[in-house]
C-alpha cells in the first residue's frame, strides 16, 4: 500500500512538473502560461477534476520508450465556470511540444464523449507542435478521431477554442470546426503550411505572425473571432463568453438577474439617425443603449465590420444581435459580412438563442470583385441561415432596408416573428436616386424633372408605410421605446415552437 501511494505521488509529481523546470521557464519567457496555470485561471477555484493523469504514450521508436511523462502532454478533465459545468483539455507545450500522440488524442476524445453525453461545453486550450512525429500514423489517426467528434458535437454542445501557441498543419482543422476561436497576440499562430513552405512554393516572404497570427486571422481571414493581448485576458474573455451560452442544444439560454428595467426609455435614440439619409451613425451605440446594462460581447469585431454580431441580454436572457453598421461600407452586405453573420445566426439557432436584428442596409455591395468571388453563393448563406432559423426572431429596421438585402435581414417573409420599423425607415426595392434613373431613363437629361420624380418616389416609397400596409412590419415604433418593445416581443416569444420539415441534413450553399 505504502509503495503504491509512493508511486502515485511520483506519477502525480511527474505529471504536474510537465516537461521540467527549464522548459517551463522557456514557456514563461515567451510570455505564455503553462497548461495547468491556464486551467487555474479558466476554471472556478478548486473546481477542476482531472482525468487520465497517468496516461503515457506507447511509442518505442527514437528512444521514446525512455521518455515517458505522465499525462502525455495534455491536461484533461472537467470543472466549472461561474458554477456551470465545462469539459476542458489544455495542451502542455513543455511535454514534446504539446504534440499529439495516439494516447494524447484518446484523452481529448474521452472528455469530448462525456461532454456530449452530459450536455456541457468543450473548451480546448491549444498549444501544440502538431502530430507527434515519433508516433507516426497513429497520431494522424488520433487527430481524425478528434475531428470526427468535433463534427458530431457541433450543434449539440458549444465548442470553444483558445489558440495559445503553435497550431499548424492539419491540426488547425479541429479548432476550425469549433464554434468560436480566440487567439493570443504575438504568441499564437495558425496556418496550414508555415512560412518556409510558403517561401519554397510561392516565393513569398512572410513571417509567422503575418501569415497566421491573431491579427491576421481576426482582420483578414476571419478564421478567428477575437485577438487578445495575453493568456490572462484570453481566458477571462472566454469565461465571459461562456456566461452567455446555454450548456447544450436542449437548454434555453441562461438567465441572469439584471437591474436594468425592461421598460427603460432611451430618449437619445430619437436623435441617433441623422436627417441626411446618406450620413452614417454608429450602430454599436444603438445596441449598447438597448441591451441590458450596455453589456455587449462582440464576436469578430475587427472582421467584416459592415455587420455587427455578438451576444447581449434582454431582461437577463441571452440574445444574439446582428446589425448592419452604416459606418463601414454604408452597411452594405458583401461576401465577408454575409459569411460572418450567417455563421453567427446558425450558432444562435443551434443553441436556442433568440436573434435580434437591427437593419440599416442599402443593399448588396456591387463590383466585379464581389461577383467574381461568389457573392451570389455567399450572400445566399445569410438568407439561408435566417430562413432556416426557428428561434424567436425580432427585427427593427432603423433606416434603410432596400432590395434583396431587405428580404435577407430577418424579414417577415423569412419567418421574422416581430418586425418593427422606426419612423425614418425606408423600405423599398431600391433607393430613390437609383430607382428614378431606371424607370425614368428617358428624362435623364432634364434635371428638374428627375429631381421632381426622385422626390415623388421618396414620398411614395421611402417610408415604412407601404410595408406596413401589407403587414410586412408589425408596427412603427419610436426609437426611444425600442428596448421596451423588443423585450416585450421576446417575452411573448419565450415558448415559441416551430420546426422545419424532416431531412437528413440541409444543403446550405457552401
Ligand atoms: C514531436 C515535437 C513536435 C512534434 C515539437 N516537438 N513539435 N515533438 N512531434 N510535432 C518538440 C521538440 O522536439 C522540442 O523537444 C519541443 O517540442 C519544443 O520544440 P522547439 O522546436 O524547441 O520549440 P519552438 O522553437 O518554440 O518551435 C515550435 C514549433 C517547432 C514551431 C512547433 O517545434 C516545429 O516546427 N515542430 C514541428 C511542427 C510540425 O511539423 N508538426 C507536424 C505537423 S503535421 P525538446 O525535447 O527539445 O524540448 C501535423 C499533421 C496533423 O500536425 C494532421 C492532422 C490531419
Amino acid at each position: 500500500m505504502q509503495d503504491i501511494i509512493r508511486q502515485l505521488d511520483q506519477k502525480r509529481a511527474s505529471a504536474r512538473a510537465g516537461g521540467g523546470e527549464k522548459r517551463v521557464q522557456g514557456q514563461h519567457a515567451k510570455g505564455k502560461l503553462t497548461a495547468r496555470e491556464r486551467l487555474e485561471l479558466l476554471l472556478d477555484p478548486g473546481s477542476f477534476e482531472e482525468w487520465d493523469m497517468f496516461v503515457e504514450h506507447r511509442s518505442h521508436d527514437f528512444g521514446m520508450q525512455d521518455q515517458k511523462i505522465s499525462g502525455d502532454g495534455v491536461v484533461t478533465g472537467y470543472g466549472t465556470v461561474n458554477g456551470r459545468l465545462v469539459f476542458v483539455f489544455s495542451q502542455d507545450f513543455t511535454v514534446f511540444g504539446g504534440s499529439l500522440s495516439e494516447a494524447h488524442a484518446e484523452k481529448i476524445c474521452k472528455i469530448m464523449d462525456k461532454a456530449m453525453q452530459v450536455g456541457a461545453p468543450v473548451i480546448g486550450l491549444n498549444d501544440s507542435g502538431g502530430a507527434r512525429i515519433q508516433d507516426g500514423v497513429a497520431s494522424l489517426a488520433g487527430y481524425a478521431e478528434v475531428f470526427q467528434r468535433n463534427v458530431l458535437a457541433s450543434g449539440v454542445v458549444p465548442q470553444l477554442s483558445l489558440i495559445m501557441g503553435p497550431c499548424a498543419g492539419g491540426a488547425v482543422y479541429s479548432p476550425a470546426m469549433t464554434d468560436f476561436i480566440f487567439m493570443v497576440k504575438d504568441t499564437s499562430y495558425m496556418f496550414v503550411t508555415g512560412p518556409e513552405v510558403v517561401k519554397t512554393v510561392t516565393h513569398e516572404t512572410v513571417t509567422q505572425e503575418e501569415l497566421g497570427g491573431a491579427v491576421t486571422h481576426t482582420t483578414k481571414s476571419g478564421v478567428a473571432d477575437l485577438a487578445l493581448e495575453n493568456d490572462v485576458e484570453a481566458l477571462a474573455q472566454l469565461r465571459r463568453l461562456i456566461d452567455f451560452l446555454p450548456a447544450n442544444n436542449k437548454q434555453k439560454p441562461p438567465v441572469r438577474p439584471t437591474w436594468d428595467p425592461a421598460d427603460r426609455d432611451e430618449l437619445s435614440l430619437d436623435t441617433l439617425i441623422p436627417s441626411n439619409p446618406n450620413k452614417p451613425y454608429d450602430m454599436k451605440e444603438l445596441i449598447e443603449k438597448v441591451v441590458d446594462e450596455g453589456d455587449f460581447f462582440e464576436i469578430q469585431p475587427a472582421y467584416a465590420r459592415n455587420i455587427i454580431t455578438g451576444f447581449a441580454r434582454m431582461e437577463g436572457s441571452t440574445v444574439g444581435i446582428v446589425a448592419n453598421q452604416p459606418m463601414v461600407l454604408a452597411g452594405c452586405l458583401d461576401i465577408d459580412s454575409s459569411r460572418k453573420a450567417a455563421r453567427f445566426v446558425r450558432f444562435c439557432d443551434c443553441f436556442n438563442i433568440p436573434i435580434v436584428t437591427f437593419v440599416d442596409v442599402p443593399g448588396f455591395l456591387p463590383g466585379t470583385a464581389q461577383e467574381f468571388s461568389g457573392i451570389i453563393k455567399h450572400g445566399a448563406k445569410l438568407l439561408y441561415a435566417y430562413a432556416e432559423a426557428t428561434v424567436p426572431k425580432v427585427t427593427v429596421i432603423t433606416r434603410k432596408a432596400y432590395g434583396g438585402a431587405y428580404d435577407v435581414m430577418s424579414s417577415k417573409h423569412l419567418r421574422g416573428d416581430v418586425n418593427f420599423a422606426w419612423p425614418q425607415a425606408e423600405i423599398a426595392v431600391m433607393g430613390p436616386k437609383g430607382a428614378v434613373e431606371i424607370i425614368f431613363r428617358a428624362d435623364l437629361g432634364d434635371t428638374a424633372k428627375i429631381e421632381a420624380r426622385t422626390e415623388e418616389y421618396r414620398q411614395k416609397f421611402a417610408n415604412p408605410f407601404v410595408a406596413g400596409s401589407r403587414g410586412f412590419i408589425d408596427d412603427v415604433i419610436m426609437p426611444h421605446g425600442t428596448r421596451r418593445r423588443v423585450c416585450r416581443s421576446l417575452a411573448m416569444l419565450r415558448e415559441k415552437e416551430l420546426s422545419n420539415p424532416w431531412k437528413k441534413h440541409d444543403n446550405i450553399p457552401l
